[in-house]
């Protein structure tokens, strides 16, 4: 590898966050969610490192189930938008998937798969995110009408649409129309995702799903308290050096110019490898060990930051975009956008490398 720009994966990070989170659940397990390649981290480095602690794994698509049993994953994967071709369902039966199933074709793919083929299925519920999902009282009508479909009684599914928000009344607005679903069936559920898991401990229950907390960056909008370790270190190094004067523009389009006699460092990481091109000057970037600031756009291979006021980096230096010396929220912040967008657009020309200690 001659390029230093990389993305470590802290193993012991994320066995920290998967225990701790998983230890607020004491009557139900939870499942880590490693759709979108594990938000960036790499879906079958993450399946390894849970493997004997995660019971089952959840993703999107069909598509990255099959990826993980190729690599070996042997647990159940749920597939939370369930199938999206007929065809996949008898891929899912064989394969040990988990259908969650949100419409009616898709109960029409699963009752013309044979019976000895089809998967588990799950049922989702729209319980106020208007997303995916039957209505809540679609439920009891469709357990009988399509009761030779499901091998053993289904989890009930639904998602909060504000779980980050511990202000929000919409939480327990659709807890209650849920829980009430719940009570009337009889049947498993799954509610919580990772916000839910830390902020409304009343979503908890027998399947719990849990998604960027995991991963080390923050579930709430506030501070949720709890000792998250990030898992991902967005790593490079600096590959150039130099002053600029009073007046000088750094950048396309000159949109940083110098107001005092300035050292600029050139880092090898842009867009093209997933730091978010709408990061603003002033945005933090750590040289050394030390924080300085983002000066100019953010090219496609290449970022400039000002480093006049640390110690002189010269080229070879370690660079953290985010990580373990700086959140990965923070530059959300300042790119106006979440860390699970940032985590997951780690595009593929940065290697990711587990490390275990
Ligand atoms: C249906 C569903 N469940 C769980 C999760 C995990 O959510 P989080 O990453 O917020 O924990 C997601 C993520 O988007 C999801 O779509």
């Amino acid at each position: 590898m001659s390029r230093q720009t990389r993305a470590v994966i802290h193993a012991d990070a994320l066995l920290h966050n998967f225990d701790l989170l998983s230890a607020m659940v004491t009557e139900g397990q939870s499942m880590a969610v490693i759709k979108a390649d594990a938000y960036g981290h790499g879906a079958i480095n993450v399946a390894r490192i849970l493997s004997g602690r995660s019971p089952s794994f959840a993703v999107a698509i069909v598509e990255e189930a099959i990826l993980l049993r190729d690599a070996g994953i042997t647990v159940p994967i749920v597939v939370l938008e369930g199938p999206h071709q007929d065809y996949e369902c008898a891929v899912a039966g064989q394969q040990n998937y988990i259908l969650v199933v949100h419409q009616r074709q898709q109960l029409q793919w699963l009752a013309s798969c044979s019976p000895d083929q089809r998967p588990t299925v799950w049922l989702k519920v729209d319980s106020g995110m208007h997303r995916l999902g039957f209505q809540c009282h679609e439920i009891p009508p469709l357990l009988s009408e399509y009761k030779d479909l499901f091998r053993d009684p289904p989890v009930l599914v639904t998602h909060l649409a504000c779980a980050d928000d511990l202000d929000n009344p919409f939480n327990l607005q659709q807890l209650d129309d849920f829980l009430a679903l719940r009570d009337q069936t009889g049947l498993a559920v799954s509610i919580a995702n990772s916000p839910a898991v830390v902020g409304w401990p009343q979503s908890r229950a027998q399947w719990n799903r849990l998604g960027i907390a995991l991963y080390g960056a923050q579930p709430l909008q506030n501070d949720c308290g709890l000792s998250l370790q990030p898992v991902m270190s967005l790593q490079s190094s600096v590959i150039s050096v130099r002053t600029v004067k009073v007046g000088d523009t750094v950048g396309y389009s000159q949109t940083w110019q110098a107001k005092r006699p300035s050292v600029i460092a050139t880092v090898a990481i842009g867009y093209a490898d997933g730091y978010p091109r709408h990061c603003p000057s002033g945005t933090p970037v750590v040289v050394n060990g030390q924080k300085a600031s983002l000066a100019g756009r953010v090219s496609m291979d290449m970022i400039t930051v000002d480093v006049t006021d640390i110690p002189i980096p010269k080229p070879g230096d370690p660079v953290e975009l985010w990580g373990q010396q700086l959140p990965v929220d923070e530059v959300a912040r300042c790119a106006g956008t979440i860390s699970y967008e940032l985590l997951s657009r780690v595009s593929s020309r940065v290697p990711r490398l587990v490390r275990y200690v």
